[in-house]
């Protein structure tokens, strides 16, 4: 089991959550973070950091998101491992309550 980024963190990225992950599970694309789910050490630091709540425990993740998993475990692979925290897009706080935008996703 492994902690999973789900939707909500799409053209947000606080990057709160890579500052308190002891193993550096984090990776970054261009607009959203996923976690590598064979480094994760379900040390559950990071699911309270979110200001977006994007991040759950696999088996909390809500059915809508069920996807979110392969595609955390997928594109851990190709992106960069993040480890410190950066400044939010310019319009993240705009796109924080929007609930649908899977569509945005840039990989
Ligand atoms: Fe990192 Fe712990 Fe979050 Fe896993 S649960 S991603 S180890 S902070
Ligand atoms: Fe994304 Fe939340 Fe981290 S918006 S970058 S999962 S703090």
């Amino acid at each position: 089991m492994a902690f999973v980024v789900a939707e909500p963190c799409i053209k947000c990225k606080y990057t709160d959550c890579v500052e308190v992950c002891p193993v550096d599970c984090f990776h970054e694309g261009p607009n959203f973070l996923v976690i590598d789910p064979d480094e994760c050490i379900d040390c559950t630091l990071c699911e309270p950091e979110c200001p977006v709540t994007a991040i759950f425990r696999e088996e909390e993740l809500p059915d809508k998101w069920e996807h979110y998993t392969e595609l955390n475990a997928e594109l851990s692979q190709d992106w960069p491992v993040i480890t410190e925290q950066k400044d939010p897009p310019p319009d993240a706080d705009e796109w924080a309550d929007v609930e649908e935008k899977y569509d945005q996703l840039e990989r």
